[in-house]
Parts: C-alpha cells; sequence; structure tokens
C-alpha cells in the first residue's frame, strides 16, 4: 500500500475560507433536515401524541438494537413539493439492526396527511423494497396510512411502478425467502390493507390499528350498515375473527418486542466472506473534505485528496497509475472492510475508460465492493476522439458497471454530468447506495453548456431563413434555460426527486460506507459475468 501525501495547507487562509463557506452550505443542510424530521405540521403531530401514538422516528428507535446504527434513507423526497407539506413525503425508510440481523424498516408518519402515499412516498417505499431483494434483508412495514392520496391518485394508482407494485413487491420478496412482517399502529384503509394482508407475519395493537377495505362511511354509503372502526377491522376482530393478524399487542412498546422475537427466530442469512483488517482512520481529518469539495464544475479538485481522507490510513494500492491519470483506480480499506476505489479525477479518455473497464472486471473476479467517487463532466468530446473510437472505450465501462457481481456504492462529491454519470455508476446502474454531498450537483450537463446548446440551435434556425436573433434575444433564450438548470440540478432537488438515497454529510462518508458494506454482506455475491465488449 502506498500512503497518499497531502499537498495541501489546511492552515492557508484560502483553506480557511473555503471551509468557512461550506459550513454555511452545511448549516442550511442541517436545518432543512431538523425540520423535515419533525414530521407533519404542528396541530398533526400534537393529535397524534394525544392518541398516546409515537412518531415513526420513536417507533423505529424502539425497534431496533439499543445503541445500534440506523441509516435513514431519502429524508429530503418530495423537499420543496407540495407546498413542503409532505415531509420526508410521509414515510421514514431505512436500514438497521434487530438482534444483530440487519433489516429494512418501512414506516409511514401519520402526522403527515394521515400517512397517505404521493409520488414521492411510493418511489421510497419501492426503493426501499428494493434494497431489501438486493441485499437479502427482511422487511418491516410499521403501518398507519390512509393509503392514496386522492387528489394524487393519477399519478399514484394505476401504472407499474404506483401502489400496486407496493404489494407485488410484497409477493415477489416473500417467495424469495425475504421475511415480510407488518406491524399496524393506525390505520391501513383500502389498497393499504394489503400491506399486513400480504405479509408473511403481522401484529396488530388493540384499539389503535384497524384494517378494512372500505371505512365506517363508506360502508353506510354503500350499504347502509352503521359499523364503528374497531368492529369493523380493530385488532380483536382480526386477530380473534378474520385472521388477518397474528399478534394482538397491548401497545405499541408490546407490539415493537413481538416484531424483535418474530427477527429473533428468524435464521441468520449465509453471508458474504470478506476479509476484513483493523480499522484505521485516514492520516487527514475527514473535516478537511470540507474545504476541498467544489461548488462547480470550474473548480478543479485534485481526488487523491479526497481518497486520502476516506480510506484507511490514507493507503491506496493503485492499479495503473501511469496510465489513464484522468481516472484514479486501485485497493483500499474503510473501516477494515476491503474496496475498489474508482474515483474522477478529470474528463474521461478512452484509456481511463479501459482503465476502469479492466479494474471493476478485477474487483468482480476477487468479489470486493467497488466504490465509485464522482466528480464528472462527461466523456471527452472531437473528432480526434470520436475518430479513435472514445464511445466504443466508454461502453466497455458502462459494461463493466451494469454487470458488475459485487455491490457497488457511489458518492457524488462534485458534478455529475453526461455519460460520465453512467459510467460512474449513476442510478441507472443500481449502486447498493448513492448519496450526494450538499454541494453536489448533476444534470445532463452543465447550465452554462445547455443554455449554449440551444442558443446556438435557435441562432443557426433563423439564419437559414435569412434573420439574425439579437444579442438581447440570444440571452433571453438562454438566461432561463440557466436558471432552470441551477435549480434542477440541485442536490436538494435530486433527493427530492429521490434520484439518490440521501445527502450526506461528508464527515459522514467512511461511517456511511462501512454500514453500507456490512450491510451488503447478507447475501452471498454471484460469480461474476459479462456481455459483449465491443472490440
Ligand atoms: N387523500 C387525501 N388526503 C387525505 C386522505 C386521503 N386518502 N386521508 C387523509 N387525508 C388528509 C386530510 O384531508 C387531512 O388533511 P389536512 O391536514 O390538510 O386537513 C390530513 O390528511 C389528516 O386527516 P385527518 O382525517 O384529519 O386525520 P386522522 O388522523 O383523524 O385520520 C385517516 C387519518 C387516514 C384515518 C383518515 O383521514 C381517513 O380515513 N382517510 C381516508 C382514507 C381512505 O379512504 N383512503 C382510501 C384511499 S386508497
Amino acid at each position: 500500500m502506498n500512503k497518499i501525501v497531502t499537498k495541501i495547507d489546511s492552515e492557508s487562509e484560502k483553506f480557511r475560507n473555503r471551509v468557512k463557506e461550506y459550513h454555511s452550505t452545511l448549516s442550511h443542510f442541517r436545518s432543512a433536515l431538523k425540520v423535515i424530521q419533525k414530521g407533519g405540521k404542528q396541530s398533526a403531530i400534537k393529535q397524534h401524541i394525544e392518541r398516546g401514538k409515537l412518531l415513526p422516528r420513536q417507533r423505529i428507535d424502539m425497534l431496533v438494537d439499543p445503541n445500534s446504527p440506523f441509516l435513514e434513507l431519502s429524508s429530503f423526497a418530495a423537499y420543496g413539493r407540495y407546498k413542503n407539506e409532505f415531509s420526508s413525503s410521509g414515510i421514514v425508510t431505512g436500514i438497521g439492526y434487530i438482534h444483530q440481523k440487519p433489516v429494512v424498516i418501512i414506516a409511514n408518519d401519520a402526522s403527515v396527511k394521515g400517512g397517505t402515499y404521493i409520488p414521492e412516498t411510493i418511489k421510497k417505499h419501492l426503493r426501499a423494497q428494493e434494497i431489501a431483494f438486493q441485499n437479502n434483508l427482511p422487511c418491516i412495514y410499521l403501518v398507519d396510512s390512509g393509503g392514496i392520496y386522492l387528489p394524487e391518485q393519477a399519478n399514484v394508482f394505476p401504472d407499474k411502478d404506483d401502489f400496486g407494485r407496493i404489494f407485488y413487491n410484497q409477493a415477489r420478496l416473500s417467495a424469495s425467502r425475504i421475511p415480510q412482517i407488518s406491524v399496524v399502529l393506525g390505520s391501513c384503509t383500502a389498497g393499504g390493507a394489503y400491506i399486513p394482508a400480504m405479509s408473511d407475519e403481522s401484529i396488530i395493537v388493540k384499539n389503535q390499528g384497524t384494517i378494512f377495505l372500505g371505512g365506517p362511511p363508506l360502508v353506510k354509503a354503500a350499504t347502509g350498515e352503521e359499523v364503528t372502526a374497531e368492529e369493523l377491522g380493530g385488532g380483536e376482530v382480526h386477530a380473534g375473527i378474520s385472521g388477518l393478524v397474528d399478534h394482538l399487542a397491548d401497545n405499541e412498546e408490546h407490539a415493537f418486542l413481538i416484531c424483535r422475537d418474530i427477527i429473533r427466530t428468524l435464521p441468520f442469512s449465509e453471508t458474504q466472506p470478506l476479509e476484513t483488517t483493523e480499522s484505521k482512520e485516514p492520516l487527514y481529518d475527514i473535516e478537511e473534505l470540507y474545504g476541498l469539495l467544489p461548488f462547480s464544475v470550474r473548480e478543479v479538485v485534485d481526488s487523491y485528496e479526497i481518497i486520502a481522507r476516506i480510506v484507511d490510513n490514507s493507503d491506496l494500492h493503485e492499479f495503473k497509475k501511469n496510465y489513464g491519470k484522468t481516472l484514479i483506480t486501485g485497493f483500499a480499506n474503510i473501516m477494515g472492510f476491503p474496496v475498489g476505489i474508482i474515483a474522477n479525477n478529470g474528463i474521461l479518455y478512452s484509456e481511463s475508460a479501459l482503465k476502469g473497464t479492466h479494474f471493476i472486471e478485477l474487483c468482480n473476479y476477487r468479489k470486493i465492493p467497488i466504490v465509485f467517487l464522482q466528480n464528472i463532466v462527461g466523456f471527452m468530446v472531437g473528432k480526434k476522439y470520436e475518430n479513435a473510437g472514445i464511445a466504443k472505450e466508454g461502453a466497455k465501462m458502462v459494461h463493466a458497471v451494469a454487470n458488475s457481481n459485487v455491490p457497488k456504492f457511489t458518492i457524488i462529491f462534485g458534478g455529475s454530468y453526461g455519460a460520465g454519470n453512467y459510467a460512474m455508476s449513476g442510478r441507472a446502474y443500481d449502486p447498493n447506495l448513492l448519496f450526494m454531498y450538499p454541494n453536489s450537483r448533476i444534470s445532463v450537463m452543465g447550465g452554462e453548456q445547455a443554455a449554449n446548446v440551444l442558443g446556438s440551435i435557435k441562432k443557426e434556425q433563423l439564419e437559414k431563413r435569412g434573420e439574425k436573433l439579437s444579442d438581447e434575444e440570444y440571452e433571453s433564450i438562454r438566461k432561463p434555460i440557466r436558471e432552470k438548470y441551477e435549480i434542477e440540478s440541485s442536490a436538494f432537488y435530486s433527493s427530492s426527486q429521490l434520484w439518490d438515497d440521501g445527502i450526506i454529510d461528508p464527515k459522514d462518508t467512511r461511517s456511511v460506507l462501512a454500514f453500507g458494506i456490512a450491510v451488503s454482506l447478507n447475501r452471498k455475491f454471484p460469480d461474476p459475468k459479462s456481455g459483449i465488449y465491443r472490440m
């Protein structure tokens, strides 16, 4: 292993100013997160608590092993949308440990519009199930939901990845021997009734949980029958008469104890062996990342400096150090776990793509998880490069990433643009987890470039007709594009749309990656396979 020696003077005034600037971005991130994690509006939270119910994050706290980590995902889902009335899109998802077994937890937040589902809620719920599939993790559903948010029905009901997919996934997960457990803590109305009904094992809280396809008002309207919610689908009914649930709990705490007992009885999974070493802190303080991270593509950052603050002992056993230098590849450890690091250090050329492809194959055959550190404007363009077949060489790396048989983790620490996003394991390439830093940006190209492309297309159209675009008209085309890209490429916009699994504070990178790798060992990695590379 070779130690990365920093070239940065972290005591310099320039560096300190950059750290200060980063802290203002972090304080926006932290204060927004604090508000989001409170849940719904004050009156709804008050009513929820007065009913003797716990909030979703309190429920999760009570359910998981004491003092164990819980990795909450996509807290910023639906952020800045729907008048900010859907904090975390009304659902809390994440990975935690129960009796030392990793599980996925999906908890409705009834203080957010009755725990109803908008498109982002569904996307987040399905993403959590996908993580369960990928990592072979039992799913625990803490159900307290009014089902579909009716004004959004056209966007949440009929399509393939809409509400119905939740139950389809439950059936498929169960068939794959991935346990499905429901704890009914409030309403399970209409389609929502299928969550406990499709589970392998369900628990309901007495005088609190209800399950029915149609609630009392609907029954009255449809058949004239007058019935209370408890008589229609309360705990006593489903545990004693209908048989829809298997365990009747006296209260929430009791329900979580039963749930923990269920997990305790599950057999441990056959795990992937991985040769770990003793965890060592990097030689340089991880918080120095704050002084290094770029806010725009124009700021050049040396990725060796980033790696040096993330990997154990700042050690990197580099692969092809002198070839394709705009992509750094090498083996390292993160909190003792061996990883293959693939980090951009400039634009991607044919050689860097070939180097990346080769390195991914090494990780695949050696069964070592890969960490992608993304800061990429894309592949090189121009006649020389196109003629030399850059698209062909880039495609090899995209192939290798798509067919990789080992867990992949992607951290976007700068920009993520163009096909570089694909080659570096963007969302479409199924990384086990993908996180953004608060400064990072993602879009098909930069706003300035998109504005120039669209401006020059218009210019050429008019020139063909013998007309000319004035400078003001040219700018009036470019300005709104730049502004739109500015908003839509931010990490907060990305997380709101669930293009990632969340925004993290850079200082948490090591612990988040180590947690993700530990969880990914819950299934054996398959053997490597690849498609046909165009030679
Ligand atoms: N669609 C849209 N909005 C809904 C909703 C739904 N299905 N269910 C609840 N809401 C909204 C309410 O309008 C209210 O909004 P507001 O805060 O802006 O006033 C908020 O969610 C809370 O509802 P409320 O009834 O005050 O809370 P509650 O805790 O007493 O009851 C429910 C929650 C979910 C049990 C109850 O609202 C209910 O039964 N909803 C209808 C459920 C249903 O029939 N769903 C079928 C869809 S598949």
